[in-house]
Order: structure tokens, then C-alpha cells, then sequence
């Protein structure tokens, strides 16, 4: 069995997380489930980014010290993701002293090997990106991504000789191909090496809520520099250098497209001059919209987008955990921006689980307990089910195993669609109890089995009923893999039960 690690970014706690970030976290989440149901050894990190200008104004602009505001704000990240039902093995906080520690000795390794040196640093600033532009990068002066005015920054800064590592980077990216996915989003961070790379400025000294510069205690590290390191101070950079060589060669990265440069750029040239590898993969994902617009904290805070009225408990409340993580990776395929509107979670819950999902179980369970006295039947051995059960699991697994939720459902829903065409097919409801019904039912009943462990990555606890439901002992998440996943097992441990529906429709709001 291999092995797999994998990141969401470190939220910055200017404010309470939104549906976007509940987008990557549920991706994450779900992959990271996929990994330790077939069996991987597997670590799910995230966390809050806690340091920088824009953390520190957010707390002054509530009159709380930067330490009680990200006390307060980390704390909401946790909680949405509980509600999300999030299973990281690992909450990382940039204001801990395992951080600190990390950084302290990582950029250390870099200062001593050469590539870190002192220069005036003066240009234009973004504080919602953290983030420089030049003049040629930004629109009339504005920040692309925000639309604000850049602030002109002069000071003396350290700085990272990022344009040392121009060749070494080409050299990896085109050794390891499938460093960053999807191809668009690689290609995009290359051509920007190949367009030329220059130093970076890696300090401040204009503010002190940060990490000190060990070698020059006036300075403290620039955010981003002291942030992309959660990666190793969560595997034990400098405390643990076996875990780190357990888990840094089976390292993915999730992100938004919009922080490509820091994650395909700058971190594996950090990575490199500090002696190590870069990460081995960084999946990039689009961005969601609503009426056409990213959704932003800093936009929030100026009133321009309602995100209030789509936080993750919000969502959770009105539609239940399961359907909100579902749309989340159903809706729209990692790579692409994808729009998130109250009609289309609307229209797959009432689609996919009410219809699809929700009345496949409810009408097998029925007549199982009309027709069989509750007791499931064996599937049949040479079922035309099968065919399309063992088609659907291929491409699933495969889906699943190269970062895309959006495909495995997908696979999965056509194994849903050809067990309710079976069943219209034969519609055992007509049919006198008998051998005949029992054959089509137990059918049905393991292409249930089936559906329950190829979904269960995506809603555990729905899952988890239906595999009670059909009178299945233990869990779809404790079933071994691949074995499990043979057609022919569905075996009743228990009595089938109808139960409530699964999923209650949703009747359009006026
Ligand atoms: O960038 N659609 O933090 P951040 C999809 N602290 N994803 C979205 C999104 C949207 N509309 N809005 C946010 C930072 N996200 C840094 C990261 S990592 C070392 C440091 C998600 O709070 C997406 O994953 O601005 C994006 O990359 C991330 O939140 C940015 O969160
Ligand atoms: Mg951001």
C-alpha cells in the first residue's frame, strides 16, 4: 500500500471561512478519505495562516490584539469544517511554536547555503494578495484581483535569490510533467519560469506581527515565506527528519489557481535551496463564483458580495452535510471556475439524490420488505449488472486516484442510473416472491453495496445509513480494498429496514 499526503492552503484569519474555502477543504477531504479506503497510509493537513499585514489590520479593526483576533478566527475555521464533517489528521496554526521552530531552521538552511541577501526593496503592494505587482502586472495601478490601489513600499529587506533557480525548475518541470495538474494551470506556472524569475523580498520590517529573522531579529519573515513552510512544520522539518522523508516524497498540494506563482514557483525554488525536494504534486482548482465574481473576504468586508448568506454552516443547515459536500465535488471538475448558486444545489439534490440516489435505495428496501420478508437476497453471480458495476468501479477508482471527485461521482452515478433502468426493466414490485425477485433484488441490492463504497469518500454519513439500511454489518469506509469492491458479496447481515427518505425533496422556495 502506498502512502499520501495531502494539503488544503492555510486559510488567512482576516475573517470567517466561506463556501470557497469549503470547496477545497471538502476536496481535500474527500480525496484523503478515497486514499485510506483503499488502504494508503494517509495524512490530511490544514489550517490558518496567521501572520502578515492583512491579519494584523483585521484585528486591529475589531480593537483586539492580533493574537486574541486569530485565537477567535482559527477557532471558525475549525468549527465550519466539523460541520463539514472534515477528517484532517492535522490543524496547523502559523502562531505555534512548532512554526516557528520549522521556519527558524528552514530558512536558516536556505541563509546558509547562499541564497539569502540584504537589498532595498521598493515597489507596489497589494496587503489583500500579500503580494507585489509591478506597474506593467497591475490595472492602472489597482490590484488585479482586488481592484485597490497598490501601496508603494520602500525598506530594507532580505531577499530570497529566487532567479538563481530559473534552470533547476525547467529542469523539474520537465522531468516531472505531472508536477502540477491540470495541464492548463502547468503550463501557465512555466511559462512563467521561462519568462524569467527575479529575487524576491523575503522580510519587513514595517511590521512585527510575524516570525523573526533568526540572523537579524529587527526583521520578521514576509507571510507568504513563513507560510508555504506549514507544509514541513506539520511532518516535522527540523524535529523529525524521518517523518519527513516518510511523508515529503507523497506531498500534494490542493490550491486555488490564484496563489499558482507562490506553490509552482517559489516553493519548490525554497524546497531546492534549502536542500530538499519540492513537493511532488500540486493540484490546481478553479475558482468558484457567484454571479460571475470570486468570492473574497476582502469584497465581503466591503459589501459587495453577501458571502454571510452562503457560509459553510449556512449551507449545512439548510441542506444537510452530505448534500452540501456532494454539490461541492459534483458540480464542477478541479481545474475549471464553476458557478455555486442556491438553484443548482437545489437542482442536484433533487436530481442526483432524491431521484437518482434517494429512490433507488427506497424502492429496493420496499420491496424487499414486501417481498423477500426483509431479508436481502444474493446477487447472481453472471448478472448484466455486473458488467456495468465493474465498468463504473474502474472508472471511478481511476477518477478518485488522480485528484477528480467530479469524475469518481460521475462513474458512480452511471452504476446508480443502470440499477434503476434493471429494476424498471424487471420491476419486481409486479412480480410474485420467488427466485425471480430475489435474482433481481439481490442484484440491486449489491450494485447498493457497490455505490456505498465508491461514494462513501464523498458523504460518509449517508453512506454509512445506507449500508445499515440494506443490513450490512460495519461501515463502506472499514470494507478492504479491492477485494471489497468484487462483485457478488452483498450478503444481509441484518434485516433490510425502508426507513425515512434519504433524501426529502426539496420543493422550490417562492
Ligand atoms: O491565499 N473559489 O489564503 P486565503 C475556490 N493564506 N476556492 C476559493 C475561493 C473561491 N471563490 N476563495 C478562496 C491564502 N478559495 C493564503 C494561502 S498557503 C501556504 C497560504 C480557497 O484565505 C482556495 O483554495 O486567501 C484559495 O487558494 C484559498 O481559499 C485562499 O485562501
Ligand atoms: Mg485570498
Amino acid at each position: 500500500m502506498g502512502r499520501f499526503y495531502v494539503t488544503t492552503p492555510i486559510y488567512y484569519v482576516n475573517d470567517a471561512p466561506h463556501v470557497g474555502h469549503a470547496y477545497t477543504t471538502v476536496n481535500a477531504d474527500a480525496v484523503a478519505r478515497w486514499h485510506r479506503l483503499i488502504g494508503d497510509e494517509t495524512k490530511f493537513l490544514t489550517g490558518t495562516d496567521e501572520h502578515g499585514q492583512k491579519v494584523a489590520d483585521a484585528a486591529a479593526k475589531h480593537e483586539m490584539s492580533p493574537r486574541a483576533w486569530t485565537d477567535q478566527t482559527s477557532a471558525r475555521f475549525r468549527e465550519a469544517w466539523d460541520a463539514l464533517n472534515i477528517s484532517y489528521d492535522d490543524f496547523i496554526r502559523t502562531t505555534e511554536p512548532r512554526h516557528f521552530e520549522s521556519v527558524q531552521k528552514f530558512l536558516t538552511a536556505i541563509y546558509e547555503n547562499g541564497y539569502i541577501y540584504k537589498d532595498v526593496y521598493k515597489g507596489l503592494y497589494c496587503v489583500s494578495c500579500e503580494d507585489y505587482y509591478t506597474l506593467e502586472s497591475s490595472v492602472h495601478g489597482n490590484c488585479p484581483i482586488h481592484e485597490r490601489a497598490l501601496v508603494e513600499m520602500e525598506e530594507e529587506n532580505w531577499f530570497f535569490k529566487l532567479s538563481a533557480f530559473e534552470d533547476r525548475l525547467i529542469e523539474y518541470y520537465t522531468t516531472n510533467p505531472n508536477f502540477v495538474t491540470p495541464e492548463t494551470k502547468r503550463n501557465e506556472a512555466y511559462s512563467f519560469i521561462k519568462g524569467g524569475l527575479r529575487d524576491i523580498s523575503i522580510t519587513r520590517t514595517s511590521i512585527s506581527w510575524g516570525i523573526p529573522v533568526p540572523w537579524d531579529e529587527k526583521h520578521v519573515f514576509y507571510v507568504w515565506y513563513d507560510a508555504l513552510i506549514n507544509y514541513l512544520t506539520a511532518i516535522g522539518y527540523g524535529r523529525d527528519d524521518d517523518e519527513v522523508a516518510r511523508w515529503w516524497p507523497h506531498s500534494h498540494h490542493l490550491i486555488g489557481k490564484e496563489i499558482i506563482r507562490f506553490h509552482c514557483v517559489w516553493w519548490p525554488a525554497m524546497c531546492m535551496a534549502a536542500g530538499l525536494e519540492p513537493p511532488s504534486h500540486v493540484q490546481v482548482h478553479g475558482w468558484l463564483l457567484v454571479g460571475g465574481q470570486k468570492l473574497s473576504k476582502t469584497m465581503a468586508a466591503e459589501g459587495e458580495v453577501r458571502l454571510t448568506d452562503i457560509a459553510p454552516v449556512t449551507l449545512t443547515n439548510e441542506f444537510g452535510v452530505d448534500p452540501v459536500r456532494y454539490y461541492l465535488l459534483r458540480e464542477t471538475s478541479l481545474g475549471n471556475d464553476g458557478e455555486f448558486s442556491h438553484e443548482g444545489i437545489t437542482q442536484r439534490y433533487n436530481t442526483d439524490l432524491a431521484n437518482n440516489l434517494g429512490n433507488l435505495v427506497a424502492r429496493v428496501t420496499t420491496v424487499v420488505s414486501s417481498k423477500c420478508a426483509g431479508v436481502g437476497p444474493a446477487p447472481q453471480a453472471n448478472s448484466v449488472l455486473r458488467i456495468e458495476a465493474e465498468a463504473a468501479i474502474a472508472r471511478a477508482a481511476e477518477a478518485w486516484n488522480r485528484f477528480s471527485p467530479q469524475g469518481a461521482l460521475e462513474a458512480t452515478w452511471t452504476l446508480i442510473g443502470a440499477t434503476n433502468a434493471y429494476l424498471e426493466r424487471h420491476a419486481p414490485w409486479k412480480m410474485e416472491p420467488g427466485p425471480d425477485v430475489d435474482a433481481v433484488l439481490g442484484d440491486a441490492l449489491e450494485a447498493i453495496r457497490l455505490v456505498a463504497i465508491l461514494s462513501t469518500p464523498a458523504m460518509p454519513e449517508v453512506c454509512e445509513e445506507i449500508w445499515r439500511r440494506v443490513g450490512l454489518a460495519g461501515s463502506p469506509s472499514g470494507q478492504t480494498y479491492p477485494q471489497s469492491v468484487v462483485w457478488g458479496q452483498y450478503c444481509a447481515d441484518g434485516p433490510v429496514e425502508r426507513g425515512e427518505p434519504l433524501f426529502p425533496r426539496i420543493v422550490k422556495r417562492p
